[in-house]
């Protein structure tokens, strides 16, 4: 089924229109008055479900912004297009594909349709031979060639087949099992598998190739570099079998590698790569947490679904943020967001959001394929507090850009130390307090500062920021926490009517890559087509591997 495309531009609509007037009014309002006039902003404007607390209060609006951001939303194709989504319809218009990773996490019992037939059974299918394998593994009953049980497990992936894998391993390093060590390799750089590696026995190693189509170059690349390193120790090509599963939507390809599909585990091309982790894609954090923990994060993926499903817009947190995104975006003219938080855990969350924004929403025609004349999608970015705030917070606090800030936070902390969590917690506050109300040079020059040093020691302030806040990182708030994001960036990219599930964008480089391969290889001798400087840099390369060069 083909999704109607009917949408009046965007920068026509009448709240469009209005929220361009009602900025002209607003614009120069200060958190600090906003604040001032209002003694419960701080409690009004928040959001809770599912065990999240969203404190939007520190962002520039006022409650007009919010009706008319709703108002937004509501005549935008927003109501239809999440219908659409989890009805199974092909959403994402230009690959003619249904887009269901919300199937990924339905309960047994209930049912989503994809070209008419319920995918839930064969992903609960899926689930369970994850389950059976990872507990072998688990339990030491797996065993490679030589007899020995598996210590080490690599996923080699790239992508949406890397970013979700390793940031949930990180971020639930603390519920895995300890005498397994976990690796990623993505990087094509021989630099990454050879480091990875290096200290491992290969009698005791598991690699999962990882790779929705089976074709990406440097997960190929690397998956034969493995096959390699096994096959140096262990000699016999049947050693593959007990030491190499994939996770794939292409078996042909599968086979074509040499891989049993028996060692195969499945998703579908109905689920995007940057919203696979909870797909067969996340089998090494099932490894590495074990089943249950895996289901408690699904589940917690799932509530927060049903939240984005039927909660009313105005307390719909993936609305909410989603439009509170768009107003900086698209009004204040913030270019990015800056992620930040505050448990160390998550320390490549930014990194994986990187994906899940910049690839869905980094577009710049709509759906009907025309040029869009608004900003799209924001640059993301960040790093956990509080190793920022003594890196970039500087330009957050004083540069000459606007910085929207996500604050993460968890009130109680999983590793218990002295005083450690509460100052963590109060940095956190803190930052954000500091952004919103910042110093005033009067407050400045009060405290006795020369005159002529008031000025660097002022904070104009004004500077917004979310705050969000969870109990504790679970696997259950985990799943939480990605769906928000995955369900923003499906509001901001329905209201700015872009198809926020393809990514084009990647294919011009990885064509002219195949094409400069094998001239790099040919030492660069031959005819070279290519712009001035591409030629130049080709044939310096070409030079350095002339037997004569750095002699
Ligand atoms: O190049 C971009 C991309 O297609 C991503 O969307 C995807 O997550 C990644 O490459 C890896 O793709 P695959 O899982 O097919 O190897």
């Amino acid at each position: 089924m083909r999704m109607e495309i009917s949408i009046a531009p965007l920068t026509t609509l009448p709240a469009w229109q209005a929220l361009e007037t009602h900025y002209s009014k607003v614009r120069e309002l200060h958190l600090r008055k906003l604040f001032a006039d209002d003694a419960k902003r701080g409690e009004r404007m928040t959001a809770e479900a599912v065990g999240i607390y969203f404190d939007y209060s520190k962002h520039r609006i006022t409650d007009e912004t919010l009706r008319l951001l709703l108002q937004l939303a509501e005549e935008s194709t927003l109501r239809a297009r999440i219908d659409a989504m989890f009805r199974g319809e092909k959403i994402n218009v230009t690959e003619k594909r249904a887009v269901l990773h919300v199937a990924l996490r339905a309960p047994q019992g209930q049912s989503i349709m994809a070209e008419g037939k319920d995918v839930v059974p064969q992903v609960r299918a899926v689930l369970a031979r994850m389950a059976g394998f990872s507990n072998r593994v688990r339990s030491g009953e797996w065993k490679g060639h030589t007899g020995k049980r598996i210590r080490n497990v690599i996923n080699i992936g790239i992508g949406g087949s890397d970013l979700g894998p390793v940031m949930a391993y990180e971020a639930l390093r603390f519920y895995s099992q300890r005498d397994l060590t976990f690796r990623f390799v993505s990087n094509v750089d021989g630099t990454d598998f050879a480091e990875a590696t290096r200290d491992l026995d290969p009698e005791e190693t598991l690699f999962i190739i990882s790779s929705k189509t089976f074709t990406t170059l440097e997960t190929m690349t690397n998956a034969h570099t493995a096959r390699d390193w096994l096959l140096q120790t262990l000699k016999h090509p049947a050693a593959v079998a007990r030491h190499f599963v994939t996770v794939s939507t292409n078996a042909m390809e599968v086979t074509k590698f040499g891989i049993d599909t028996a060692n195969m585990f499945e998703f579908w091309d109905w689920v995007g790569g940057r919203y696979s982790m909870d797909s067969a894609i996340g089998l090494s954090t099932m490894i590495a947490i074990g089943p249950d923990h895996f289901r408690a994060m699904l589940n917690g993926f799932h509530q927060m679904d049903e939240h984005f499903r039927t909660a009313p817009f105005e307390r719909n947190l993936p609305v909410l943020m989603g439009l509170i995104g768009l107003w900086n975006n698209n009004f204040f003219g913030a270019q990015t967001v800056a992620v930040l938080p505050y448990e160390q855990y998550l320390k490549r969350f930014p990194a994986y959001l990187q994906q899940l924004t910049m690839e869905s929403n980094g577009k710049h025609v709509t759906l009907a394929g025309t040029e869009v004349d608004y900003q799209t999608g924001p640059i993301y970015w960040g790093e956990p507090g509080t190793n920022g705030q003594h890196s970039f917070y500087q330009l957050i606090h004083q540069g000459t850009k606007l910085i929207p800030c996500d604050f993460i936070g968890f009130l109680r902390p999983l590793n218990p130390l002295g005083r450690h969590h509460d100052l963590l917690f109060a940095n956190m506050l803190a930052q954000a307090e500091a952004l919103a109300f910042g110093k005033t040079s009067q407050e400045v020059q009060a405290e006795g500062t020369p005159t002529w040093l008031a000025p660097h020691r002022t904070f104009e302030g004004n500077r917004p920021s979310s705050t969000f806040l969870l109990e504790r990182l679970t696997p259950e708030a985990l799943g939480k926490l990605i769906a928000l994001y995955e369900h923003s960036v499906f509001t901001q990219g329905a209201i700015w009517g872009i198809d926020s599930f393809d990514q084009w964008g990647v294919e011009l480089g990885k064509a002219l890559a195949a094409r400069i391969i094998p001239e790099l290889e040919a030492g660069a001798e031959g005819q070279l087509t290519h712009d001035g400087s591409t030629n130049t840099l080709i044939k310096r390369y070409g030079r350095a591997k002339e037997p004569s060069h750095g002699r």
